[in-house]
């Protein structure tokens, strides 16, 4: 375990936790020289370690100085990091070299001057900004306190850790108008049938997207999925033309099934998140009557029948779509604590941060059907356990 001394400097004197602290700073006096530092200054001293991820991908442990949450942000203490496809690929598309874990789950540890809602002990799961400091891939992590959660009390980590990002992907693809298909939402759901296709419904951005549509009252749930199906096969509701159309007999096959079970109504709307070779064609070639599809990887050429597409970015949420991203989370947070939301299926790789590589290598590998990757921080070597 790693002590963290928390402090904070008046121009009277150095002010401390002392539930924190080390030894009895009581009688040390503030040096008038630093007299220009506030009582909102907070140092967190002491190393974690950490997994930085490069290309191929490579994930190498360091020690790292155990970050200090801004105004806004929610300092946890990690217990699951869960693995995204983007952890692998941001390194190889980009050649840097990061902590790229945005999935986690664990304790607050500290908050922000301005984060209410949150205290130190609080079990919390949360999105982690995508290329800032203090990602998941550690001991400790930071995570906007707008897009962080509440994991309720018979919830794992493992289970919560699996949420935030995709379901995020999921929302915004669906919900935002601006960067998304603009659908009714869960707060003023849809009052009439409206077809809509989820490409890749198994894996987890599809399946948070076939249970954030599902509340918002959008059907039928056209869902292409292959082996992993099984595990969103319960999720549909077969009374209002909910189905499943399997990827894996041809491209063919996926258009004709989808036509077949839109029963007459026209499809206007699609997610693809698998959004690679053939995906957008095949659900294109059931669109007769012009759609949108919105993607989460770039189009790879023009649509048949005048189809547009667009690639979505879950990252609105850190930027331009901050009170969409509250309102989502916030959502998340009901969800899983009402039961109408429901974690992925998740698979631990054991050695915890010494397992990213492992972790990584796999999902490059396509080896993740309906899984997520989840990584116990306290199972890496040179921790004590109480990490
Ligand atoms: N733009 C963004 O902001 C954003 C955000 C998050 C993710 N993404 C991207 O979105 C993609 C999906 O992410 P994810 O986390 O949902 O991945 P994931 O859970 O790892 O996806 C795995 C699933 O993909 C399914 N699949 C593979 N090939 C398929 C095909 N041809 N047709 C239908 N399903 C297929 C598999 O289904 P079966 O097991 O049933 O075969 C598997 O369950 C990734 O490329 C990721 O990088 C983008």
């Amino acid at each position: 375990m790693y002590l963290i001394l928390q402090y904070y400097v008046t121009p009277q004197s150095l002010q401390y936790d002392s539930t924190w602290a080390d030894k009895d700073l009581s009688n040390m006096q503030c040096p008038e020289s630093i007299s220009l530092c506030y009582r909102s200054t907070r140092i967190y001293f002491g190393t974690m370690l950490e997994a930085i991820v490069s290309a191929g991908p490579k994930v190498k442990v360091i020690h790292s100085e155990i970050p200090t949450p801004g105004p806004d942000q929610v300092l946890i203490r990690v217990a699951v990091a869960a693995a995204n496809p983007k952890d692998w690929k941001v390194p190889e598309w980009t050649g840097t070299e990061k902590n790229q874990g945005d999935d986690g789950a664990g304790f607050v540890e500290a908050v922000g001057t301005n984060v209410a809602g949150f205290k130190k002990g609080d079990r919390c799961a949360g999105f982690h900004e995508t290329g800032s400091a203090g990602g998941t891939y550690g001991e400790y992590a930071l995570f906007p306190a707008h897009l962080t959660l509440h994991v309720p009390s018979n919830m794992s980590f493992e289970e919560a850790s699996t949420v935030p990002v995709t379901a995020g992907t999921a929302a915004v693809g669906l919900f935002a108008t601006d960067g998304g298909l603009g659908l009714p939402s869960p707060a003023s759901p849809a009052s009439e049938p409206m077809p809509l296709v989820i490409y890749g419904a198994s894996g987890s951005v599809g399946a948070f997207a076939v249970q954030l549509a599902k509340k918002a009252n959008i059907h039928p749930l056209i869902c292409v999925a292959g082996a992993g199906a099984k595990t969103i096969e319960h999720l549909l509701d077969h009374s209002k033309g909910d189905t499943i159309v399997d990827y894996r007999k041809s491209d063919k096959a996926v258009t004709q099934a989808i036509s077949a079970a839109l029963s007459g109504e026209p499809l206007k709307h699609a997610l693809d998140t698998i959004a690679h070779g053939s995906t957008s064609t095949n659900i294109a070639g059931a669109m007769t009557d012009g759609g949108t599809i919105a993607r989460t990887l770039p189009g790879e050429g023009e649509l048949p029948n005048g189809v547009e597409q667009f690639q979505l970015s879950v990252s609105v949420v850190h930027t331009q779509q901050q009170d969409f991203g509250r309102d989502m989370y916030e959502l998340f947070g009901q969800g899983l604590e009402h039961g109408w939301l429901e974690p992925r299926p998740f698979e631990i790789v054991r050695g915890g941060l010494n397992s990213v590589e492992k972790a990584l290598i796999d999902l490059k590998a396509g080896k993740a059907s309906a899984v997520k990757y989840v990584l116990r921080i306290d199972e890496t070597d040179g921790l004590d356990g109480t990490a």
